[in-house]
C-alpha cells in the first residue's frame, strides 16, 4: 500500500507540476544591470554573467572560454540585448549593435540545446529586431556558418554577390 501511494504521489506530481514558463528580458543598451549585478528577470540577482559564460561555453562554439572581463566589455558594446529565462536558468541570449538607421548586426544568438526547436531562438531573433535601436535600421546583417536555414524562416536572405570579410588577430 505504501508504495502505491507512493508512486500516485508521483504520479500526481508529474502531471500538476506546473512548468516554468520561459520569461524574456529586453535589456537596456549596455545591460548595466546583467553586466555589474548579474540581474535577471525583475531586476533579481541570477548571477546572470556567470550563467550567461556557461552558455556560450556549453552552447556557443565561437564564445566559448570568454572571461567575465571579456562578457562585460561585449555586453557594453551592444545596444540591444535579449535574453529568455526558465525559472532562473539562462536558455537564451541575443545582441545586436546599430547605428540606429543604416546598419545593424546581430551577435552571439544562443539557445540552450535541450530547449532549441521549441521557437526559442525566434523569439530572440523577433524581440532584437524590435528594440529602438534596431528597428528602423535600412538593413541587418549577421554571420552564421550551420544556422542559415533558421534565419532564412525569419526572413533574412543569403548576401550573395557581397563577401564576408574579416582580418584575424
Ligand atoms: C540557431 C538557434 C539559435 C535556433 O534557435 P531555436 O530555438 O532552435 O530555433 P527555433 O525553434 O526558434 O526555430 C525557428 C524556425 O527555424 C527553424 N530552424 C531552427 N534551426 C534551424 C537550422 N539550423 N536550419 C534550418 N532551420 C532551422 C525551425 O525549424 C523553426 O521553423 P518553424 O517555425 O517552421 O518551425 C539554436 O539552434 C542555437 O542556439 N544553436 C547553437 C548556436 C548557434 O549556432 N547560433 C547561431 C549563431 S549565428
Amino acid at each position: 500500500m505504501h508504495n502505491i501511494y507512493n508512486q500516485r504521489a508521483q504520479c500526481s506530481d508529474a502531471i500538476y507540476r506546473p512548468v516554468n514558463p520561459i520569461r524574456l528580458v529586453r535589456h537596456a543598451k549596455g545591460a548595466p544591470g546583467l553586466r555589474w549585478l548579474g540581474l535577471g528577470p525583475n531586476l533579481n540577482p541570477s548571477r546572470a554573467l556567470l550563467k550567461l559564460q556557461r552558455l556560450f561555453d556549453r552552447h556557443a562554439i565561437w564564445a566559448r572560454g570568454r572571461s567575465f572581463a571579456q562578457l562585460r566589455r561585449l555586453l557594453a558594446g551592444s545596444d540591444a540585448v535579449v535574453s529568455l529565462w526558465r525559472g532562473k536558468r539562462l536558455v537564451g541570449f541575443g545582441r545586436a549593435t546599430s547605428d540606429g538607421f543604416s546598419r545593424a548586426v546581430l551577435w552571439d544568438i544562443v539557445v540552450a540545446g535541450d530547449l532549441q526547436g521549441h521557437g526559442l531562438g525566434r523569439r530572440v531573433i523577433e524581440e532584437l529586431l524590435h528594440t529602438p535601436p534596431v528597428v528602423g535600421v535600412e538593413r541587418v546583417y549577421l554571420m552564421t556558418t550551420k544556422s542559415a536555414g533558421f534565419y532564412r524562416q525569419l526572413g533574412f536572405q543569403d548576401a550573395n554577390p557581397q563577401q564576408l570579410m574579416v582580418l584575424r588577430r
